[in-house]
């Protein structure tokens, strides 16, 4: 199952996040959701783990142009040239000859160096290093500031989204812009949310356990969630959701969980370095 970004290409509707594994445990883990059937999988400089995931997509049977691996640019390797290095790391890193996806990790603002660290990752993309563009936790304002001083757009936002911080307005700004929303946290880091009276019912009556319910729900948002899970049979039921749907009513419930609930960064104000 995939879904088309605005440049083309298809970018798988479900992913493995990797946040926070070290390189032995992403080994492990990508290794298992590649044979469970996983194609997408995301990783940051940041996390410190690209090499476990580089081990695990070597070794792994499915062909290298049938997976599709993000990674994201760290806030130490803001503007132009320091870009283009961090971008290097990461795919030597990784062990890669492209990535399918790279990101801006945060916009760090306050350093406004995100418009030029932007024009490295067109040229990129024009150079079929990183085969598409997007940006991470970024807000309308500053997409538009790179439609504005660029005139590229990100095919991909990957934002914090999940039932308690829905993002009604973002997504909509998103589908208007042919913008695609990845969540991330989408289990809301399986803390409360998972126990929710509503996410409850709804597995009693698909018969589904409630991750399955939440990521349900992004699938029929039109976000990409990419759930993080260090479990096997976790990793096997979080990609088992393309067969049952939730009514409209039942995502009107699942609608009433948003209390604007933000578990990580503020996007005006994060530093990420
Ligand atoms: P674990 O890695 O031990 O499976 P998020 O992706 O929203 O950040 O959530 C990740 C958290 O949710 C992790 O703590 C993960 O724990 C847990 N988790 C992942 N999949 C499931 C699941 N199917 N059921 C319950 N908890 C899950």
């Amino acid at each position: 199952m995939t879904i088309m970004l605005c440049d083309g290409r298809p970018m798988p509707r479900l992913g493995l996040g990797t946040w926070p594994m070290n390189d032995d445990g992403a080994h492990q883990a990508v290794r298992h959701a590649i044979s469970l059937g996983y194609r997408l999988i995301d990783t940051a400089a940041s996390y410190g783990n690209e090499a476990g995931v580089g081990a695990a997509v070597a070794e792994a049977s499915v062909a290298r142009e049938d997976l599709f691996i993000t990674t994201k640019l760290r806030g130490s390797h803001h503007g132009y040239d320091a870009a283009m290095r961090g971008f290097e790391e990461s795919r030597a890193r990784l062990g890669l000859d492209y990535v399918d996806l790279y990101l801006i990790h945060w916009p760090l603002p306050g350093r406004d160096l995100y418009v030029d660290t932007w024009r490295a990752f067109v040229d990129l993309r024009e150079q079929g290093l990183a085969r598409s563009i997007g940006v991470s936790n970024f807000t309308t304002a500053q997409l538009r500031r790179l439609a504005d001083e660029t005139g590229v757009l990100p095919a991909v936002n990957q934002v914090e989204l999940h039932p308690g911080f829905a993002q009604r307005e973002l997504r909509a700004w998103h589908a208007e812009h042919d913008i695609v929303t990845e969540s991330w946290s989408p289990l809301g880091r399986g803390s409360k949310l998972l126990d929710e009276p509503v996410v409850a019912d709804l597995a009693t009556a698909h018969a589904r356990t409630p991750a399955q319910i939440v990521l349900r729900w992004h699938l029929q948002l039109g976000a990409v969630p990419i759930p993080k899970s260090a479990h096997p049979e976790r990793m096997r039921q979080n990609l088992d959701v393309f067969d049952f749907s939730l009514t409209d009513e039942e995502m009107a419930r699942m609608a009433e969980l948003d209390n604007d609930g933000r578990l990580g960064g503020n996007p005006d104000t994060h530093v990420e370095l």
